[in-house]
């Protein structure tokens, strides 16, 4: 009521204020295409979601990064059978979500994390497509990935293959904008102008997203007065906003809640070292003072805890956090607004930052991250890399993997136990979809440490104790040279 009154005064105010979320969405129509905000669910538009899950417009095409979880965020139109074609990175945490599209009730594009952000971006920037070097010579390159299967399990629509070019010797994929009928967007806080800012975490996939569609409805958590945000702090300038809703009592959910222990191994007490801490007590070196590093959920966190204390380095999450900290180790410390890429709370460390996920991935693609540490399913003798699908299964999707090794100024890393299930993971060639081509530069595994080299294959530089060259050969599929300065595998003695 307020708020009308105050339109009527001041009809130069371009955002429009709605008491009801219904209301804002009222014109939503079936086969609208929808930006929707979010990471997880951290800085998800739940209630404006809610709202169209009721109101049951159907054929919708739904662009976020992730599917939301079973009956929550995204997953509760995908319940409602609304969504006709989902466009995400990674949906790895919906079981409905593989049901549908595996029994050919729903098409799904896979679109790498950073080109996802960087389409939306452009979408909003008037840039109709542009060239990445994310992705070249995979599947999303190549064409041929299924976005629909038919009720045979078979592929009825694939994704095709994109113009390639070339620039100064490097490869770079054509990319084209996204654009949205309505942009679904979270924020902390709009101001009576409709300027807006979010908070911690959360701005993720939202800032891009407000930009890129014809009407943005932005659910705030509360509205303050004009002046309120300092102009300097705004995020969200008004232009781009169209609809403002603040649904009164906020609720925000925690996916993984996680705390800091005190124990750092992962063994109890009389249990033999495990392979994973074999890795992970190695890959702990590679950390050098001052790095930017990103870290892949798994065996790349498990390291971070065996880094020397002496050594700091910037820790970047994906979602948007530069200076990352630990779990948090006491309640309070607990916020839904502040997660990893895996979705767990985490904590900052003093001169931290948060931004966009346009923002991380110009970080990541552009080649500012001096490492990045990640877990692959198979790598080849020239350091292509395979950990984002198994073709028959249930592929979770590139997340942000494909933007993290697509920078040749980046160091790419891959810790993993050498074999899986007695096969071997290091190959002549991989055999599954790629992530990467060429783009590993140093293996590490509980057997021993392999440098790549792009045209000459693979180094074995050190072995793990009371193992001889033989016995790596006999669990690596391909040729490798030894080093002549072959060392004992080295370990962080941190505890
Ligand atoms: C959704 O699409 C299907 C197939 O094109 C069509 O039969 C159906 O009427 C559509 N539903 C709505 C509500 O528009």
């Amino acid at each position: 009521m307020q708020w009308s009154r105050r339109f009527s005064v001041c009809s130069v105010l371009n955002a429009r204020f709605y008491e009801k979320a219904e209301e804002a969405i009222d014109d939503i129509k079936s086969g609208s295409k929808l930006l929707i905000g979010g990471f997880g669910v951290c800085g998800i538009p739940q209630h404006l979601i809610s709202c169209i899950a009721k109101k049951g417009v159907e054929n919708l095409t739904v662009v976020s990064n992730n599917a939301g979880l079973d009956g929550y965020g995204v997953g509760m139109l995908l319940n409602n059978k609304q969504v006709k074609r989902m466009i995400a990175s990674y949906v790895g945490e919906n079981k409905e979500f593989e049901r549908q599209y595996l029994n050919g009730l729903l098409e799904l594009e896979f679109v790498p994390q950073g080109t996802l952000a960087e389409r939306i971006r452009a979408g909003g920037a008037g840039i109709p497509a542009f060239y990445t070097p994310t992705a070249c010579n995979t599947l999303i390159h190549e064409g041929g990935a299924p976005i629909k299967y038919n009720d045979n399990g078979r592929v009825e629509i694939a994704s095709l293959k994109k113009e390639a070019r070339q620039f100064k010797g490097r490869d770079y994929i054509l990319e084209e904008a996204i654009v949205g009928d309505f942009a679904l967007v979270k924020a902390w806080k709009a101001d009576k102008n409709g300027n807006l800012i979010f908070k911690l975490s959360a701005n993720n996939f939202n800032a891009p997203m407000c930009k890129a569609a014809k009407v943005t409805i932005a659910e705030v958590e509360e509205i303050v007065d004009v002046g309120e945000i300092p102009p300097e702090h705004v995020h969200i300038p008004s232009i781009y906003v169209q609809r403002i809703v603040k649904p009164s009592p906020y609720e925000k959910r925690i996916e993984r809640k996680k705390m800091r222990s005190n124990a750092k191994t992962i063994n109890g007490k009389n249990e033999a070292i495990s392979s994973r801490e074999i890795i992970a007590r190695r890959a702990a070196l590679e950390f050098k003072q001052g790095m930017y590093v990103n870290l892949g959920i798994g065996i790349p966190v498990l390291s971070s805890n065996f880094v020397s204390p002496a050594i700091r380095v910037h820790l970047q999450s994906e979602n948007g956090i530069l200076g990352m900290g630990p779990y948090p180790d006491h309640e309070d410390k607990i916020d839904p607004d502040l997660i990893n890429a895996g979705k767990e709370t985490v904590t900052i460390l003093p001169g931290a930052s948060f931004f966009p996920s346009d923002e991380s991935f110009a970080m990541i693609r552009g080649g500012h991250i001096d490492m990045t540490m990640l877990g692959a399913l198979q790598v080849s003798k020239y350091g292509d890399l395979a950990n984002w699908m198994i073709p028959g299964k249930m592929a979770k999707g590139m997340g942000g993997a494909m933007d993290l090794v697509s920078s040749d100024k980046t160091k790419v890393v891959v810790t993993m136990e050498h074999t899986s299930g007695g096969s071997p993971k290091i190959l002549d060639t991989c055999t599954l979809p790629l992530t990467g081509k060429r783009c590993v530069d140093l293996i590490i595994t509980e057997k021993g440490v392999f440098t790549v080299d792009k045209n000459l294959g693979l180094t074995l530089i050190e072995i793990a104790n009371g193992l001889t060259v033989d016995d790596i050969k006999k669990c690596t599929a391909c040729d490798f040279e030894v080093s002549r300065d072959l060392k004992p595998m080295q370990q962080s003695t941190e505890v």
